[in-house]
This record gives structure tokens, C-alpha cells and sequence, in this order.
């Protein structure tokens, strides 16, 4: 049987760290519900000791949502704990993320500390959140370099202090799919109580492998993956929702699951591009302006004669408007005839043969042909019955 996976979703929290990134307590809402129609399961809605801006939002979040997991970040210490359990006090199902550094660099450098003084913070923090609510997650700053043999006592130890979701976060997007696969694989083997606890991803993409880290988590044995729309997040972002979701949908034989609603993926990443000024790069899988676009002749061709000799998933499936034949100096007659034919006009072939050259000289010198300069390139070839014809839809010229 198929196995879902939890999607929970940080652009509230990590996607926000980004700098230029912020937002407002209004925008933020708008985001979460958008957010849980979107189908995420569980929404990081903010760092509530932060400040008192993030704090009133992750409030505001937990009044408005009703579906999802409402979940706050705090680091492992008590005043964190105590101002996340506050703030989440309006959630129907409140959740606390806490924890620390688990990597010999987090705990040597960061805090001065050493491994059984980490363990006690840990096992500490994860009892306190508890005390105030049900759903502890627990997070190892820095899994993705923490030794596996330390990791897995220490998750042990939060289990059995309550914590019910394992956060094993490549902090700093190092390590390779294998290795972040194997990662997950050994807890799996070495942790007793582990089937008491969900394992979470979370991968930076800091190496342009999150999403290949997540997919080889998730193969592994973990249930939930981490994310943010677009990709946002710290340096280099997280691992893109979009993607992790339009990968197990692409790769069913894999037999994951989620509960999103894929046609609503571009109409998301819209809304979170404007609302943080963040453009999406062209070229971003599944939701770039470009993920669709097809500009090259040999392409072209083979897409007006079957859509999925050059894609792999159909634009509306992820509420994008369509494919779009991009004409350039790169496109072929086929693209040309195709554009016109969109435009109204339908080419002989003589015509379409007297058409190409004169098009080909236009598009060395635009970097793209629009509709109105396929207008005026026909207008220049002088064929009488255009600008009559025109008016009556559909022509032949
Ligand atoms: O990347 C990270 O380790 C984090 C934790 C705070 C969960 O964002
Ligand atoms: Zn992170």
C-alpha cells in the first residue's frame, strides 16, 4: 500500500529568514490559509520568542487555520519553550519544534559544550515542551555532519522524553543523497522506540541537492519532509515543496503520497513571490515562468506533434496556463506555422517556406518574436489578402 507522507511546510519560518524576505502579520495569514488549501499537513507558522511581531502571528495563524498542524520553532531553552507554548495557545493542534546542535563543530564551537551536556539540554527541553503540549518535535541542528552513532542515542533519549517527531535537518545542505539516505537508514536500524516516533527531513540546498536529499530520506524511512514553496529559505533555500510533491506524483512506482493539491502549486508560488518580492527564477523546476517554454526548433517541433516528447508533466496539472512556443532565431518552421495558426493565420506551405527566411532575419535581431512582430513580419510579405482576411478570425493565406 501506498505510504503518505506528511508535508510540513517553513516558508513562515526558514523561507522568511531570507533576507528582504519579511512579512507581515496580514500577508502572513493570507500565506497560511493559502497554505491549507494548498493540503499541508503540518505549517511552521514562526520563532515566536523572535519578537513580538513573529509571536502575534504565530497567534493570528493558530486562530485562523483550522486544518493543519500549527507548529512554532524555539531553541532549547525554557524561555523559548514557554513563549512558543503561549503563543500557540489559539491552535486547535499546536505543535513545539525544539531543539540543538548536534555536530562536533555545533557543540565545540557554538556552545562550548560537550556531547552529555548537549544530551541533557535536549532531553530537557523535549520534557518541558511537553508539559505544554502534546506534539514535541525535536530538531539536531546539523545532523547532516553529526556523527550517526551520537544521533541515534540522542534521538533514543527525546523519544522517550516525548518527542514524536525527529527533525534530522542537513543544515548546511552538505551531505550527498547516499549519504543523507544512509543517514536516516541507520536511525531507522539503531534507535529503539523509533516506530514511537515520525523522522522528518529537512535539507538545505546549499549543494542544489535538497530536494535529492529529501527523496533519499523519504526512501530511507522518513515520513514527513520539510519544505518551503519555491525553494525559499536560509543562504541557498530548503528543499522547494513543489518539487519533493511533483516528484513522488512523477515516480508513483515509488509508492509515496501527499495530500496536495498540485493544481494549486503555481497560484502558490505566485503569492509567495509577491508577497516576499522574491522573483522565481525563470528556470525553476515546475514553477519558473519557464518550466513550460519551449525555444528550440527540434523541441518545438516534437512537442506540437505529441506534448510529452518534451514534457514530462502537463502544465495544468499544476495550474499553469499552458506550454508556450517560444519563437526565437532558434525555432523552426513548424513553431512558426503553429504560432501563426494560434494568431489566426494557417500557412501553405509555399507561403510558410517565402515566411521563414524573412522571419528567421527578424529573429537574429529580437531576442523573442511576440505576436504583434509576427503580425507586422506578415504584413511585410506583402501578401495582399492579409489585412482583408485578417478581420474574419481564422485566415489561410
Ligand atoms: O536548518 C535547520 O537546522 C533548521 C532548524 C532550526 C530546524 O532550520
Ligand atoms: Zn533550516
Amino acid at each position: 500500500m501506498d505510504k503518505k507522507i506528511e508535508i510540513f511546510d517553513t516558508t513562515l519560518r526558514d523561507g522568511e529568514q531570507v533576507p528582504g524576505c519579511k512579512l507581515n502579520t496580514s500577508e502572513k495569514i493570507e500565506i497560511a490559509l493559502q497554505l491549507e488549501l494548498l493540503g499541508v499537513d503540518i505549517i511552521e507558522a514562526g520563532f515566536p520568542v523572535s519578537s513580538p511581531g513573529d509571536f502575534q502571528s504565530v497567534m493570528e495563524i493558530g486562530k485562523a487555520l483550522s486544518t493543519p498542524v500549527v507548529c512554532a520553532l524555539s531553541r532549547a531553552v525554557k524561555k523559548d519553550i514557554e513563549i512558543a507554548a503561549q503563543a500557540l495557545k489559539t491552535a486547535r493542534r499546536p505543535r513545539i519544534h525544539t531543539g540543538i546542535g548536534t555536530s562536533d563543530v555545533h557543540i565545540r564551537y557554538k556552545f562550548n559544550s560537550t556531547p552529555e551536556k548537549i544530551m541533557e539540554r535536549a532531553v530537557q527541553a523535549v520534557k518541558y515542551a511537553k508539559s505544554f503540549v502534546e506534539e514535541v518535535e525535536f530538531y539536531a541542528e546539523d545532523a547532516g555532519r553529526t556523527d550517526n552513532e551520537f544521533l541515534a542515542h540522542i534521538c533514543q533519549e527525546v523519544i522517550k522524553s516525548g518527542a514524536s517527531v525527529l527533525n534530522i535537518p542537513d543544515t548546511t545542505g552538505y551531505c550527498l543523497p547516499e549519504e543523507y539516505g544512509e543517514k536516516i537508514r541507520y536511525l531507522k536500524e539503531n534507535v529503539d522506540g523509533i516506530h514511537k516516533a515520525v523522522i522528518s527531513t529537512h535539507c538545505h540546498n546549499d549543494l542544489g541537492m535538497a530536494s535529492a536529499n529529501s527523496l533519499a530520506g523519504v526512501i530511507n524511512g522518513a515520513q514527513q519532509v520539510e519544505c518551503t514553496i519555491n525553494g525559499l529559505g536560509e543562504r541557498a533555500g530548503n528543499t522547494a515543496l513543489e518539487e519533493i510533491v511533483m516528484i513522488f506524483r512523477q515516480h508513483r512506482s515509488l509508492g509515496f503520497y501527499t495530500a496536495i493539491k498540485p493544481e494549486l502549486l503555481c497560484p502558490t508560488s505566485w503569492l509567495i513571490s509577491e508577497c516576499t518580492k522574491m522573483p522565481v527564477q525563470a528556470n525553476k523546476a515546475i514553477v519558473g515562468a519557464n518550466a513550460f517554454a519551449h525555444s528550440s526548433g527540434i523541441h518545438q517541433d516534437g512537442l506540437i506533434k505529441k506534448r510529452e516528447t518534451y514534457e514530462i508533466i502537463s502544465p495544468e496539472e499544476v495550474g499553469m496556463k499552458g506550454s508556450s512556443i517560444i519563437l526565437t532565431a532558434r525555432s523552426g518552421r513548424s513553431a512558426l506555422a503553429y504560432r501563426c495558426q494560434k494568431i489566426g493565420y494557417s500557412l501553405s506551405k509555399k507561403h510558410l517556406d517565402t515566411l521563414y527566411p524573412i522571419f528567421l532575419e527578424y529573429a537574429d535581431q529580437k531576442k523573442e518574436i511576440l505576436d504583434k512582430d509576427l503580425i507586422t513580419i506578415l504584413k511585410t510579405t506583402n501578401f495582399a489578402s492579409l489585412t482583408n482576411l485578417q478581420t474574419h478570425g481564422k485566415q489561410s493565406i
